[in-house]
């Protein structure tokens, strides 16, 4: 076995995540040494936190001069040879990935929000001062597959993906749908569990998967790819009724992520709740764990699936990015992110995506609501496969209703102008809910 000096790691960020690094390396160090026949051994040198008197629960103890609250002062320790960002956010983040890049110092990151809203800048600076970025952490947390799309797809054109990237909503629509929980106590049990964004806004609204959607879409389609130009909607307005009325068709509900590369070159990205059907294998990926369905036109169809957050599964990610990391230090790797490869990459407008669809109104009760909200409909050549208004067991007399339309496949522009006008009758009483229907074939 070849010996060989131990790299010190700059650990910014000892949260959920952070602190599964260090548990992670402390508990398996020797065998990742063992593994690279000795190439890499590895040792936290620095740690930033904003809180350095905060109790932790590690395994080990943390010497305490090891902490600093100032990330100037970790990038430039000559003991740092690799920048672990873990912080999240969008400012403190590239300011420390940044200056680590120029200090040619490689990173690790887990942020997807950094890299989808920020990663042009960051992968000219990582091209510029030859110097990588990881983020096998920034998607889909112990699933590798950044990796798998960077090298063991890279003969293939992949003609889409879909799936499930983000654990808290999964876990939450999961509770909803198994436990009858409310959505608050869902959400605040993901906290708990450490599946959660420090902004768990992100998680529901449907942000976070969208910042996943973005790095996929990016490395497999070679160009780089506005977030304002991609729809997206999250679970926030999941109710119960949605969920009933989907196991009662034969479907669950999921935030179900949908890139696809159209034959005209377009590529269609979008984050919607959408009801699938119960035999599809999506439908069975519960709680934490995430699944991406790829489809290579020579690989065919392939399904990865395991947690998609949470400390351990998503350090699993950020360590085997670190290993990657060092073997660049000892040996030259080349560039490993984002390379721009297509100059005319355009991301299709959601107006033109076309699936079926459920629609919940909020109407108020009264005799021809149905054929007021029908009529409109079939004004826009939509056609109409079923209908239903649920009666509050609680409270038949009730005087407000949600009233759900099932809608053969249109555009999604056309549906939108059609309930832009239902809105309008003064039956509706908010802004209709929208699910795709997917087949998924
Ligand atoms: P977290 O538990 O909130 O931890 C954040 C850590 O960063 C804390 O130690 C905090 O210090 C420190 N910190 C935050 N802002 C700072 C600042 N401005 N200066 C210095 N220190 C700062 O977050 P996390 O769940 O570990 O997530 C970290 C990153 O990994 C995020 O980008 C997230 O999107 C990504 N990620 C998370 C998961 C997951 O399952 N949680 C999975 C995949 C990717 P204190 O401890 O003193 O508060
Ligand atoms: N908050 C994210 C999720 C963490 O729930 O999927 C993993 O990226």
């Amino acid at each position: 076995m070849n010996s060989c000096s131990s790299l010190g790691i700059g650990l910014a960020g000892f949260g959920t995540v952070g602190s599964g690094v260090w548990n992670t390396l402390h508990r398996n160090g020797d065998l990742i040494t063992g593994r690279t026949g000795g190439d890499v051994r590895l040792h936290v040198a620095k740690i930033l936190v904003r809180d350095p008197a905060k109790a932790r629960a590690t395994t080990g103890d943390v010497p305490a001069e090891l902490f600093t609250t100032d990330w100037n002062t970790l990038v430039a320790d000559p003991a740092v040879d690799i920048v672990v960002e873990l912080i999240g956010g969008t400012t403190d983040a590239f300011d420390i990935v940044a200056a680590a890049l120029r200090a040619k110092k490689p990173v690790v990151t887990g942020n997807k929000a950094l890299l989808a809203e920020r990663g042009v800048e960051l992968f000219a600076l990582s091209r510029e001062f030859d110097t990588p970025i990881h983020f096998e952490a920034a998607v889909a947390g112990g699933i590798p597959i950044i990796r798998t799309v960077q090298d063991s797809f890279i003969g293939n054109r992949i003609l889409s993906f879909s799936g499930i990237i983000n654990g808290t909503s999964n876990y939450i629509l999961g509770r909803m749908t198994d436990a009858a929980l409310t959505f608050e106590a869902a959400l605040a049990e993901a906290q708990a569990l450490g599946y959660a964004e420090a902004d768990p806004a992100l998680d529901v609204n449907g942000w976070d998967a969208a910042h996943k959607a973005i790095l996929l879409a990016t490395l497999a389609y070679g160009f780089p790819i506005d977030p304002k130009s991609i729809h997206v909607s999250g679970i926030e307005q999941v109710r119960p009724t949605d969920i009933h009325f989907a196991k009662s068709l034969g479907y669950v509900v999921k935030l179900l992520a949908v890139i696809r590369e159209h034959p005209d070159g377009a590529v269609e990205l979008r984050l919607q709740p959408s009801f699938i059907p119960k035999s599809h294998i999506l439908a069975s990926v519960h709680g934490v764990f995430n699944a991406v369905a790829v489809h290579g036109d020579a690989a065919g169809e392939s399904l990865f699936y395991g947690r998609g957050a949470g400390q351990d599964p998503t350090a699993s990610s950020a360590v085997a990015d670190l290993v990657e990391a060092a073997r660049s230090l000892r040996q030259t790797t080349g560039h490993r992110g984002f390379l721009p490869y297509r100059e005319n990459g355009r991301i299709l407008p959601v107006a033109e995506t076309s699936t079926a669809y459920y629609v919940r109104f909020d109407v108020t009760d009264r005799p021809g609501v149905i054929a007021e909200v029908a009529k409109i409909l079939a004004d826009h050549r939509i056609g109409i496969s079923g209908t239903h208004s649920p009666v509050n067991p609680d409270n038949p007399d009730a005087e407000f209703l949600d009233m759900v339309f099932l809608l053969h496949t249109c555009p999604f522009g056309k549906l939108q102008t059609a309930l832009d006008a239902i809105e309008q009758l003064d039956c509706i009483n908010s802004k209709p809910v929208v699910f795709r229907i997917e087949t998924l074939a």
